[in-house]
């Protein structure tokens, strides 16, 4: 059972279904049918609603500002890796988000969709020189540095540029995000962050050096969290670090705490964004006013599934329906190139037949045309379909088209955003030329 099949579920405090919802027994996307859009634009298609994205966004931004003081200060950083089509990030840079990148690449696509470098933070364990030397010259917010090399080299580029590099480190809090192995990152046994322990030193370290401007504290301890108990566990223990440094005169501005809240894929039921934040800011605002009355503090927030994952599906079309001894295959042409996320991770999205039939239902292995039984969309699922049919792969809208390939010589599916009911052509399919 899908929690997609009932229309008045309230997913992270807001209707999710409102804007994929049937008219007329065709699924649409704000009310613009997905059969006509396939007639125009062909498919395997990324479908992503406007309205659904903003909604996402504000979802964060909204709360933020109630808590906003005049010295309690906040940044949502929309996590570009999520997806980074230039139309998403040029209307959430118009939203007033700042933008975490883990590449220089993706900080071109920030700067390309005309949004502000100077509200980018830099993540990521692998940094090279020219990469630091490409956001030195744009100027960005801060690097949220992951180990002590790392902050040498900063170091040494600022000084061959003239400049002062603002930075953060991203500790690594040691604690359990109860989420997927692949995608939790908060553990000792992670690659990622600097351990706890190293840090006070690390930042004594880095207040030395002359090109290094310590402002703040980060990490991230993993995606697809369902529960804010680790996060606000996460917090605890920034704060403490934060004191810690306070003592030795070593004055922080930020405290970001990484990626956002987990989303429903079947039937998760996330903490609500604005319960998970009104709990944040109840305990900053607490503990700044009693220990740092007058100082003024950001809090930073770099969600990414949370914003774009709802907010998008991938159609597909079946080609071949199979029967190999008692299993059912249907053949669609969405492969793992176009989403990777089942076979890399073996999640589930929902599926939902663009035209709701009446006939009989079998159970099908939604699977792609590429070489490698690894290849599959959706497994075990009971539906009434045909060849030529239309299918709506849910949630697609976040490490979907940003993890895609083109494996098996495949070109990219092309990527629409509805907008008041328009179709635009956001991204053009890829052709073999
Ligand atoms: N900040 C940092 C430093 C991150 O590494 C990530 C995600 C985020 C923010 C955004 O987290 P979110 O709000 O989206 O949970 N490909 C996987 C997810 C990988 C997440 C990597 N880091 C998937 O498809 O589930």
């Amino acid at each position: 059972h899908s929690s997609w099949q009932f229309a008045d579920i309230t997913l992270n405090n807001m209707k999710t279904a409102q804007h994929f919802f049937y008219q007329n027994d065709t699924l649409t996307v704000d009310g613009v049918p997905l059969d006509k859009l396939a007639m125009q634009y062909g498919t395997p298609l990324y479908v992503y609603s406007k309205a659904a994205l903003t909604e996402h966004f504000r979802q964060y931004a909204d709360v933020c500002k109630q808590f906003e003081t005049d010295d309690i200060r906040s940044l949502v950083c929309y996590s570009v890796k999520s997806n980074s089509n230039l139309a998403i990030l040029n209307i959430l840079g118009r939203e007033g988000a700042g933008f975490d990148i883990v590449s220089g690449g993706e900080l071109l696509r920030v700067i390309a969709a005309g949004c502000d470098s100077r509200k980018v933070i830099f993540s990521g364990v692998g940094k090279t020189a020219s990469e630091i030397r490409l956001a030195l010259e744009h100027d960005i917010l801060c690097f949220n540095v992951e180990s002590f090399a790392e902050l040498r080299r900063i170091n040494r580029i600022a000084a061959e540029m003239g400049k002062k590099a603002r930075v953060s480190f991203r500790v690594n809090p040691n604690v359990d995000p109860k989420t997927h192995p692949y995608i939790s990152t908060g553990l000792k046994e992670n690659k990622f962050g600097i351990p706890y322990e190293e840090a006070l030193a690390g930042y004594e370290e880095a207040a030395r050096m002359p090109h290094i401007e310590v402002t703040g504290i980060d990490c991230h301890i993993g995606s697809q969290l369902l529960d804010d108990a680790p996060l606000l566990e996460a917090l605890d223990k920034l704060i403490d670090l934060f004191d810690q440094l306070a003592q030795k005169e070593i004055e922080l501005k930020h405290i970001d705490i990484g990626g956002g809240i987990g989303i429903t894929y079947d039937n998760e039921i996330p903490v609500a964004i604005s319960d998970y934040l009104t709990r944040i800011f109840g305990k900053i605002t607490a503990w700044k006013n009693a220990k740092y009355p007058g100082q003024s503090i950001s809090m930073m927030f770099e969600p990414g599934r949370s914003i774009s994952g709802n907010a998008g599906l991938l159609l597909t079309q079946v080609q071949y329906l199979k029967t190999n001894s008692d299993k059912n295959f249907a053949i669609v042409d969405a492969a793992m190139n176009d989403l990777m996320r089942p076979s890399l991770y073996e999640s589930w999205h929902t599926v939902l037949p663009v035209a709701k039939r009446q006939t009989e239902t079998k159970t099908y292995d939604i699977v792609g045309p590429i070489c490698e039984s690894g290849d599959w969309l959706a497994r075990q699922r009971t539906l009434s379909i045909e060849t030529d049919d239309l299918l709506a792969i849910m949630s697609a809208g976040a490490y979907g088209m940003a993890m895609s390939s083109n494996y098996n010589t495949r070109g990219r599916a092309a990527e629409i955003l509805i907008d008041d009911k328009k179709a635009y052509l956001i991204r053009k399919r890829e052709r073999p030329e």
